[in-house]
């Protein structure tokens, strides 16, 4: 079963790929810039510091990153689907980004012992996972002592509230309805599925305490609609 999920995420991701930007912008109306940018202002990268944006598709995360710890620091972005990360590698091309380093990986099988670093960043990448209790772990293996961590994604919430109610809509008749457009409906019809199956805030937050995580917070962006954890070793 594992291994049919990372074969089934590896398709989507790579069919996907040559729309992912622009579908990205227009279904979030550009929000998910503003969010990822959230984000790497709240882990605070610093100029020297080695830093990884792991699941990171066309590299937005990387790219926000890789202004913060050049010139003497580094920023790796590994994704394991080749269609998806060639896109990131283009957009380094056009930007005349040399700093960034790209790996084709699946995120589970990077080598623990081999990377030591300050921090590690993921959007939209946990929920993707075989398994998202062994993602935090391997995250946590991966930082140095003090290393910190965030994590963006959706925002589980509580059946029948108000913010998983308007999820849910606005994922079945905005984000299908309008990938259908693109013959792209039932690889963004999976969005709502894997949701359903990511843990809830408090979940995540027992799983990071029980890996060892020293800090853990979590905070919810956009109504309720997205989620942020924050992590530190
Ligand atoms: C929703 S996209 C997010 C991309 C990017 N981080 C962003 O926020 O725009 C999820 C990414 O995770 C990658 N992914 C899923 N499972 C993975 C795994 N096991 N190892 C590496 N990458 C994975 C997919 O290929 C895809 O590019």
């Amino acid at each position: 079963m594992k291994f049919n999920k990372t074969i089934e995420v590896k398709h989507i991701f790579n069919k996907i790929s040559f729309k992912y930007d622009f579908l990205n912008s227009l279904l979030s109306f550009g929000l998910h810039k503003l969010w990822k940018r959230k984000l790497v202002n709240l882990l605070e990268p610093l100029n020297g510091e080695d830093w990884a944006d792991l699941c990171c598709g066309t590299g937005d995360l990387a790219f926000l990153i890789s202004k913060r710890v050049s010139p003497m620091g580094s920023i790796t972005g590994v994704d394991n689907a080749k269609d998806i990360l060639n896109i990131a590698k283009k957009k380094a091309e056009l930007k005349k980004n040399k700093f960034i380093k790209w790996e084709i990986k699946d995120v589970l099988e990077i080598d623990d012992s081999s990377k030591n670093f300050d921090g590690i960043c993921m959007s939209y990448g946990l929920r993707n996972l075989n398994n998202v209790e062994e993602g935090i772990k391997k995250v946590f293996y991966l930082l140095k002592n003090q290393g910190r961590a965030g994590f963006l994604d959706f925002h589980h919430s509580t059946k029948n509230s108000l913010s998983n109610i308007f999820q849910k809509i606005y994922l079945r008749l905005v984000v299908v309805t309008i990938s259908r457009l693109f013959n792209l409906s039932q690889e963004y019809a999976y969005i709502e599925k894997s949701i359903r199956n990511f843990p809830k805030k408090n979940e995540l937050i027992k799983i990071a305490k029980e890996v060892g995580f020293k800090k853990v917070e979590y905070r919810t962006v956009f109504f309720g609609q997205m989620g942020i954890l924050i992590l530190v070793k």
